[in-house]
């Protein structure tokens, strides 16, 4: 965990119990007035699932593994960095909704940190992301400034009103109206979505990446069409050579690496990536990058 300034965190979150507002205290509780707390894992992040839990599956430590490793190798840089380059310079609080274990977001906060330093400002961005698998808020927690929070996207979100300059998500569930709720006035949301020709190479060879939903785009501006415009849209095209384990890594880190853990009898999807001829392989990559504006 890394250290957290105490102050920086007035007026923007909520507590996910009573809806009033949340602080923290030190650096390992996170308390509102009425006395709901939440103490910090032992790994730094918070845990805020109230209730009878969710009915989502969290991403296990060794899908959060692959895609550690996938994404450390910098397989993605390019997406990573057409998302900085739409954060405007400005932004004090971002989120990353869906975060994984906060590589983009981690980008994200280092350049704001460097342009920081660069105009000297006194003021350091603030960041908070959130996932629902704990094995990847464990590494989220590692950020600077960042408190890494353990919730479902799809309740309210433990965040003030108008508070939030900047929503990543990315390969992420959007909820539209706590998007909307949390983003100041101007805020952006930047959403990264496959496009249709993603990995192609890899679902012709059946490796067990899951198939593509045609009409994700349009779904997305209806989706969007309420309280946001679209500011604009960016391709991101590049090809990678990825050799056995980059694959069974990009294969075992997405959705069907919940699979990973099938009968003897039945191939799981790493064992299937990993059984190509050993030649590294070129890999289509292709993402849109859509910044919502919020109106
Ligand atoms: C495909 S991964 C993308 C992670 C990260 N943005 C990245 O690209 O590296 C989707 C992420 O959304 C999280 N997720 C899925 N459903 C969720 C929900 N209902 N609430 C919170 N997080 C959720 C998963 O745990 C996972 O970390
Ligand atoms: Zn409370």
């Amino acid at each position: 965990m890394t250290s957290l300034n105490v102050t920086n965190w007035s007026d923007c979150l909520v507590c996910p119990v009573c809806g009033d507002e949340m602080l923290l205290k030190g650096e390992r509780t996170l308390h509102c007035v009425n006395g709901h707390e939440y103490d910090a894992a032992r790994q730094g992040y918070f845990n805020l699932l109230t209730g009878r839990g969710t009915k989502f599956r969290e991403d296990t430590p060794e899908m959060v593994a692959a895609r550690l490793r996938f994404l450390e190798a910098g397989h993605y840089s390019p997406i990573a960095d057409a998302i900085v380059a739409e954060v405007p310079r400005e932004a004090q609080f971002v989120v990353d909704a869906g975060s994984g274990p906060g590589y983009y977001l981690n980008s994200v906060v280092s350049s704001l940190e460097d342009s920081g330093q660069s105009s000297q400002s006194s003021t350091q961005p603030r960041a908070v992301a959130l996932d629902i698998s704990r094995a990847a808020a464990k590494h989220a927690a590692k950020i600077s400034n960042t408190l890494s929070l353990v919730t479902d996207l799809w309740s309210v979100l433990p965040l003030a009103a108008n508070t939030v300059d900047v929503v990543l998500n990315v390969f992420a569930p959007h909820n539209i109206e706590e998007f909307r709720r949390v983003l100041k006035r101007g805020g952006r949301v930047i959403v990264v979505t496959p496009a249709p020709h993603h990995l192609q190479e890899l679902r012709d060879a059946e490796t067990g990446l899951l198939g593509m939903q045609s009409g994700k785009q349009e779904k997305l501006h209806h989706t969007f069409s309420e309280g946001f415009t679209l500011l604009h849209e960016t391709n991101v095209d590049f090809s990678l050579s990825l050799d056995t384990q980059a694959i069974a890594d990009l294969v075992g880190m997405g959705p069907a690496g919940h699979h990973t853990s099938a009968s003897p009898d039945e191939e799981s999807p790493t064992e299937s990536a990993q059984a190509t001829d050993g030649e590294p392989r070129t890999v289509s990559c292709g993402v849109v990058l859509s910044v919502f504006q919020k109106s």
